[in-house]
């Protein structure tokens, strides 16, 4: 029987991403029973007026884990985002997403090992707008509750600990935004008095965005809320090597979505080109939380090689090689480092 687990392949490069990920975790020797709904987004809404249809989420409850692909969201008008709309509905509030240096890759920097921790339920993606027709203005919600604040802040130093990575630095724009941000701000304050053996400080996000680009190794952990992490975490993947090779992971207290940070980049889709690496890396992070430590780490072994030797890489990192030769690849080296 395996793990029962909900595989959402998407849209775009999606599919593409997904079938090279599918390979490497086959070649793990662990048993997967895949419950694949590749209707949502816009396609779910063609066959049943919802991008997000019901079943998709009952098929989540009932297994606690998805491994998703990037889902395509209509710009400036349409139905709102089914990412941000999963996140809601099965309350995955903690976005964790770690952005590493890889060896052999030609980045500014070599000693990246950051991970950002983004509030996933509320702030900006609160999903409350609205337009006021007679004097044309629109106004978005950007919702900051103490319960929601803390959980995440709370999420952040726990994980700091337990890998003992003892730096966690908050980001928020609490001179301006006084009543949001800076109840955030205050909230993890007031939580870091509890972990006295983890280094805190906290960074305005203007300010934070510089000294990323200047100085990524001064910091370790970065907890932030929604809008400033989304932002973050495409600017630390570019300090890595770029949206093809950042995993995240959508968890809250009985389900985890795992995905990449990266989007459907329908400007490559069907090219046999996108770099599969993020959703590899985002399916070594389910391995981990499902316990499968030692497949995970076979996944993660087997990347790092393939980065060191630097010749089999893809397009968006100066290589030739295509998405679906990529995953064979990194699955034939899985099944020789598992057996
Ligand atoms: P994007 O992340 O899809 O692409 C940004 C740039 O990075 C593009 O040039 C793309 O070709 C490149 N890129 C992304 N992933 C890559 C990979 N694996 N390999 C090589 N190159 C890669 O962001 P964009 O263009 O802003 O958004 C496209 C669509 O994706 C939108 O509809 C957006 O709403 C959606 N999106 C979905 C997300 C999700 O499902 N969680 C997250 C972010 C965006
Ligand atoms: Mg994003």
């Amino acid at each position: 029987m395996g793990y029962r687990i909900v595989l959402l392949p998407g849209d775009g490069i999606g599919p593409e991403v997904t079938e090279a990920t599918l390979n490497v975790l086959h070649a793990t020797g662990i048993e997967f029973e895949w419950i694949r709904h590749a209707d949502v987004g816009a396609r779910a809404m063609e066959k049943t007026g919802t991008p997000l249809p019901a079943s998709v989420l009952d098929s989540i409850r009932e297994t606690k884990v998805a491994l998703k692909a990037p889902i395509t969201t209509p710009v400036g008008k349409g139905f709102r985002s089914v990412n941000v709309q999963l996140r809601q509905k099965l309350d995955l509030f903690a976005n964790v997403r770690p952005c590493k240096s890889l060896p052999g890759l030609d980045t500014p920097f070599k000693e990246v090992d950051l991970v950002i921790f983004r509030e996933n339920t509320e702030g900006l993606y609160s999903g409350m707008e609205t337009y006021d027709e007679k004097n044309d203005i629109a106004d978005s919600i950007a919702r900051v509750s103490r319960v929601g604040s803390k959980r995440i802040v709370e999420y952040a130093f726990e994980y700091a600990r337990r890998h003992d990575r003892r730096h966690v630095t908050v980001v928020h724009k609490a001179n301006i935004l006084k009543l949001t941000s800076g109840m955030f701000l205050e909230v993890a304050q007031d939580l870091a008095r509890s972990y006295p053996d983890i280094e805190f400080d906290d960074r305005i996000i203007d300010n934070m965005c510089m000294q990323l680009v200047m100085r990524p190794q001064d910091y370790c952990n970065i907890v932030t809320t929604n809008l400033f992490g989304d932002i973050l975490s495409d600017l630390c993947a570019g300090l890595v090597g770029g949206l093809g090779v950042v995993a995240g992971a959508n968890i809250g207290e009985k389900y985890a979505v795992f995905e990449a940070v990266h989007g459907s980049a329908p400007d490559i889709a069907g090219m046999n080109i996108a770099n599969p690496t993020a959703l590899i890396r985002s399916a070594e992070m389910m391995l981990r939380y499902l316990g499968e430590t030692e497949a995970a780490d076979s996944v993660n072994n087997a990347l790092t090689d393939i980065y060191s030797e630097g010749t089999h890489l893809t397009a968006d990192l100066g290589g030739t090689v295509g998405t679906n030769e990529f995953g064979e690849h990194v699955a034939e080296r899985v099944s020789a480092l598992v057996t």
